[in-house]
């Protein structure tokens, strides 16, 4: 009663405060606790700039030791999850290995789960609430790498790779994967890097769709495992994390810069969608669009250049100048140049998704940190809907239909 549908799509819906990630979408600017992203892109790392996520400010050098420490000693994933990893098929996307494979970790944690200890497991000024927090936070982190590893290897029906020690987060990542299969396999320290700041640039982006996912599932004072899980399917669709994949299946149907005109007039038509273009926010371009595209020219210089290079600048120039796509205000976004990146080092192309939940869970965890904490606890996050079917009518025995 008294309900109208106001806001479809949450256009217009601030549901919480949130002293995380500024974003003016107008301007073109995106800011970490205060921090210009392109500054960060430029001199920080993808888990310092997740300290300042998480905790609020810039760590002091021993402070960063002890946050590297305590997610590259959780990289660890016990050995009887490969059971779990081998009985999928081995087609199967990774971005549903990779969801499953969080809520299966879920399991293994009950000092985790506020259904087992009690609802007040995450409770703010409590200091074993905060260490048990900052565990499972270490925890999601350190294994994220591992377990998009396994999800990996095992398509390829190839044995697991202890994570090694001494190695960066993407190096060990990398290395994991060891993805050209060569022997005796090092990360480029260029690839190594280059990841790292694809990873940074990933790492938090406020109310996104999975963002908004995890805090809701979350607000049910659910496990974080199953809250990460949650955010993980949110991000796979092809609207928000998927659009990478989408990129380049895109580039690959258009063929090469020739067929850019035609392919414009079937997106003017509506038959098509320009991924990697548009944002709910950013009614100009991204601003970690211009960092991808830099970071590209890096990559390309040790893989060489990708076949589709031509065919996405063709593209990318046109539809900027294009009156249809400067009057809706579609820019290029973070996914129109990262799956160039992504292909150009060897990831398959259903693996990029998994290339943005990995970092992502970072973001994820800063906000549902925050939400946990937050004064006057977690208020159970439930909209309301206008009903607009049926009214009352009395049940009709299945002979008596028509
Ligand atoms: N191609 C063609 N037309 C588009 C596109 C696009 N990529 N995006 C928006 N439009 C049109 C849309 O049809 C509408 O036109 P009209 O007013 O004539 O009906 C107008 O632009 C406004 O768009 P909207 O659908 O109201 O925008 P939204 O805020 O609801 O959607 C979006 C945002 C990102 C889902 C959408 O722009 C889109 O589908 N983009 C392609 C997929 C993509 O690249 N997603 C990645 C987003 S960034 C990273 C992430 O979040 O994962």
């Amino acid at each position: 009663k008294g309900l109208r549908v106001s806001d479809k799509g949450f256009l217009n819906t601030a549901v919480i405060q949130s002293q995380i990630t500024y974003i003016d979408g107008d301007a073109g600017i995106l800011r970490y606790r205060g921090y210009p992203i392109e500054q960060l892109a430029l001199h920080s790392t993808h888990l310092e700039t997740a300290y300042l996520l998480i905790y609020g400010t810039l760590p002091s050098e021993k402070q960063l030791r002890q946050f590297d420490n305590e997610v590259m000693s959780h990289s660890y994933v016990h050995a009887d999850a490969e059971n779990f990893f081998r009985s999928f098929r081995y087609d199967a996307h990774p971005m549903a290995i990779l969801t499953s494979a969080f809520a299966y970790l879920g399991s293994y944690y009950g000092e985790a789960n506020p259904s087992l200890q009690g609802q007040k497991l995450f409770t703010n000024g409590d200091r074993s609430s905060l260490a048990n927090m900052d565990r499972q936070i270490f925890r999601i982190i350190g294994k994220a790498t591992t377990l998009a590893a396994m999800a990996y290897r095992v398509r390829q029906g190839r044995e697991f790779v202890i994570p090694p020690a001494g190695l960066s987060y993407t190096g060990q990542f990398l290395y994991q994967m060891d993805h050209l299969g060569q022997e005796n396999y090092k990360p480029s320290p260029v690839l190594e890097k280059a990841l790292d700041v694809l990873f940074l640039l990933h790492a938090d982006h406020e109310l996104n769709a999975s963002c908004t996912t995890v805090l809701q599932t979350g607000s049910s004072l659910v496990d974080p495992y199953s809250a990460i899980a949650a955010g993980c399917a949110s991000l796979y669709g092809p609207l928000h994390g998927g659009a990478n994949e989408a990129v380049i299946r895109m580039l690959i149907s258009i063929g090469s810069p020739g067929n850019v005109p035609a392919f414009l007039e079937s997106v003017k038509r509506r038959e098509k969608v320009l991924s990697g273009f548009g944002h709910r926010v950013y009614k100009t371009s991204d601003p970690r669009s211009f960092i991808i595209r830099k970071t590209a020219d890096e990559v390309f210089k040790v893989t060489g250049k990708d076949e589709l290079m031509e065919t996405a600048m063709a593209l990318h120039d046109a539809a900027i100048k294009d009156e249809y796509f400067v009057k809706r205000q579609l820019a290029p976004n973070v996914d129109f140049w990262s799956g160039l990146i992504y292909r150009a080092m060897g990831f398959p192309l259903d693996f990029f998704p998994v290339l943005f939940a990995v970092p992502r869970v970072v973001g994820w965890l800063a906000h549902w940190r925050q939400m946990m904490l937050q004064e006057g606890g977690v208020k159970i996050w439930r909209p309301r809907q206008v009903y607009v079917g049926s009214a009352k009518r009395d049940y009709v025995p299945i002979g008596n239909r028509p």
